[in-house]
């Protein structure tokens, strides 16, 4: 889905976010696990309040396992509920139910003590568009029931899907947008495939890619491409290496950068290219924003 983020659809956005909000005794706010903080809404914390969270990092089958670990702790040492999952194989996917049930045991509990019959749990699915939310309630609901031409501005009717025997979903996910003014989080969300209209020039999001990859996974890049870290200056010439080495070439003997690009951008996106992630808390943490739930560019979004 190709979402065009102006200031009047984020305000809708946000406005229909705040509405479902207040139908759910719980959200699911999903991150792609390749990229936990590139793929968060800024305003997130402020929109979920004090509401029951559970974090979803999606996409797990394409991250790599060790950021995703690293990315769990980083979570719960903010103090948030993590489940890692993958909408594609159903793999974690059974565990949401009880993940909710434990976070609402307290509420439900006292409920019961004035009396009050427990009832389902109901939750919404919160998350940047791309980031598996319409995947993620098909599986819960073992059936095609995602409403997924909800857009921002567009207000449909909703139902709720029974999962199990706790729980019940909104069919209509929260859609929110990512951080993208920042350069570097921009070149990560368009290298996951959040971004999809080629915002950033394709041939820059591979270069900025390949020149991840020499620190975080030379392995990969030398199984793949045949480059060896040695022989490696930065991502442009590897770009034109690989280019080169692949067979990406014009009429004349010239590099055509824009096929290796694109070859390389799919190959990164479909994982292909092996289980990596584009960034890791100790990445935030040096860049000084680590902290940085919110941007205070996107606070003027009434
Ligand atoms: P959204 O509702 O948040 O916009 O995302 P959606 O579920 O439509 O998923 C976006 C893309 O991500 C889809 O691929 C979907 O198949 C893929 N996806 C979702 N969850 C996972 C996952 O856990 N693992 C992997 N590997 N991929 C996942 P697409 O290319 O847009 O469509 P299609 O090729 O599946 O038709």
């Amino acid at each position: 889905m190709v979402i065009q983020w102006f200031p009047g659809h984020m305000a809708k956005a946000k406005r229909q976010v705040e509405e479902k909000m207040k139908m759910v005794d719980v959200v699911l706010e999903l991150l792609d696990a390749r990229l936990p903080m590139s793929s968060r809404n800024p305003l997130i914390d402020r929109l979920v309040g004090k509401k029951p969270r559970l974090v979803l990092l999606t996409k797990t089958d394409l991250a790599d396992p060790a950021a995703t670990e690293a990315w769990v702790s980083h979570f719960n040492r903010l103090g948030l509920d993590v489940l890692p999952v993958d909408a594609t194989t159903g793999k974690g996917v059974a565990q949401i139910p009880k993940r909710c049930e434990a976070l609402l045991a307290e509420k439900f509990a006292a409920l019961a003590r004035k009396g009050i019959r427990t009832r389902r749990i109901r939750a919404m699915i919160l998350g940047i568009p791309n980031v598996g939310k319409s995947t993620l309630i098909n599986r819960l609901a073992k059936r095609n029931a995602a409403q997924t031409g909800d857009r921002p501005g567009v207000t449909k009717g909703q139902q709720w899907i029974r999962i199990g025997n706790t729980l019940e979903l909104l069919d209509t996910p929260g859609i929110l947008w990512p951080k993208f003014e920042d350069q570097q989080v921009g070149l990560r969300l368009a290298a996951s495939g959040a971004i999809r209209e080629e915002i950033l020039p394709l041939e820059e999001v591979a270069a900025f890619a390949l020149q991840y990859m020499v620190n975080r996974y030379p392995d990969l890049l030398k199984e793949r491409y045949g480059i060896s870290p040695g022989e490696v200056q930065e991502g442009a010439w590897m770009l034109e290496e690989v280019g080169r080495r692949r067979g990406c070439m014009r009429k004349g003997g010239e590099v055509d950068l824009e096929k290796a690009a694109e070859l390389v951008v799919h190959e990164i996106r479909s994982g292909r290219i092996g289980r990596i992630s584009l960034e890791t808390p100790d990445d935030w943490q040096k860049e000084g924003e680590s902290s940085a739930h919110e941007s205070p560019g996107n606070d003027s979004v009434h």
